[in-house]
């Protein structure tokens, strides 16, 4: 079967970036490609594909490019009612294990980290926030926002848990001592175990149904036997049992 320029490029991103794109959208992923070969100047799939191997600079940026990052505090915030009342049915007597799968700049986890520190104390809950994309990372782990980043925050948390530098916000160290931000790709790397509480939320947009089938499966077994999956809606699970997890309240799993 002859190769076409779209697997051409998508072997020379495994090879280079280690990003599997099977595992995602062809339509979606092959627009954006393009766009960007015209943009900066590599004609087509083929001349991006040459010039990976050899432009180093040029790997983080495109897996930068490739993966969506647009995130917020307390990004709908309904998800936050409910999430609250839902933590208080969680025991009380270890903190938490919570992670934010697919954490981009850090937004949710922020928001995960002020909820329980309010909920259980500053010591009762441990966030590993990943994702597969370092240099939104490098922001998570920097915790600067801008104003309109934070427009869901109300005042006084924005006076309790960050410090203003000018036209920014700093995240105060004792919220951000909650958090480990980690590298992770959901459909690569092992998962952690025994999780109370797991955000999956806005990042399987462009994945295959076999990869978030695969994920699904994965947090199924990473959650503690009593630990709750929280998804968005574009997370949509149809199928619940068919990978391990049934449905507590609207957007919110349990192992089956
Ligand atoms: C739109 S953001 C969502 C951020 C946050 N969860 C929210 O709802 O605001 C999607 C994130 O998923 C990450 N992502 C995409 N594919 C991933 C993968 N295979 N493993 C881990 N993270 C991935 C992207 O890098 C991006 O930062």
């Amino acid at each position: 079967m002859a190769t076409d320029d779209y697997q051409a490029l998508q072997q020379a991103v495994r090879q280079r970036l280690g990003l599997d794109l099977s595992h995602y959208k062809r339509e979606q992923m092959e627009r954006r490609l393009r766009a960007y070969a015209q943009q900066h100047g590599y004609g087509g799939l083929d001349g991006l594909a040459q010039a990976l191997g050899h432009e180093q600079p040029l790997g983080e940026e495109l897996l930068s490019y490739l993966t969506i990052h647009v995130s917020e505090f307390f990004r709908d915030p309904d998800f936050f009612t409910r999430l609250r009342e839902l933590v208080g049915t969680l025991p009380r007597t270890e903190a938490l294990r919570v992670w934010s799968a697919g954490c981009s700049i850090g937004a949710e986890a922020y928001s995960l980290a002020m909820l329980l520190f309010e909920e259980r104390g500053p010591a009762m809950a441990h966030i590993l926030a990943t994702d597969i994309d370092d240099k939104s990372l490098e922001r998570a782990k920097a915790g600067v926002y801008r104003e309109d980043e934070l427009k869901k925050v109300d005042p006084g948390r924005l006076h309790r848990y960050f410090s203003e530098e000018g036209a920014q916000f700093r995240v105060r160290e004792d919220l951000k001592r909650l958090i480990t931000f980690r590298h992770h790709d959901l459909l690569r790397d092992p998962y952690p175990e025994q999780q109370d509480l797991i955000l999956f939320r806005n990042v399987a947009i462009y994945f295959t149904e076999a990869a978030k089938t695969q994920v699904l499966q994965g947090f199924a077994h990473a959650l503690a036997p009593h630990g709750l999956l929280m998804v968005g809606a574009t997370e949509a699970i149809l199928r619940p049992q068919e990978v391990g997890l049934r449905q507590v309240r609207p957007f919110f799993f349990a192992r089956a």
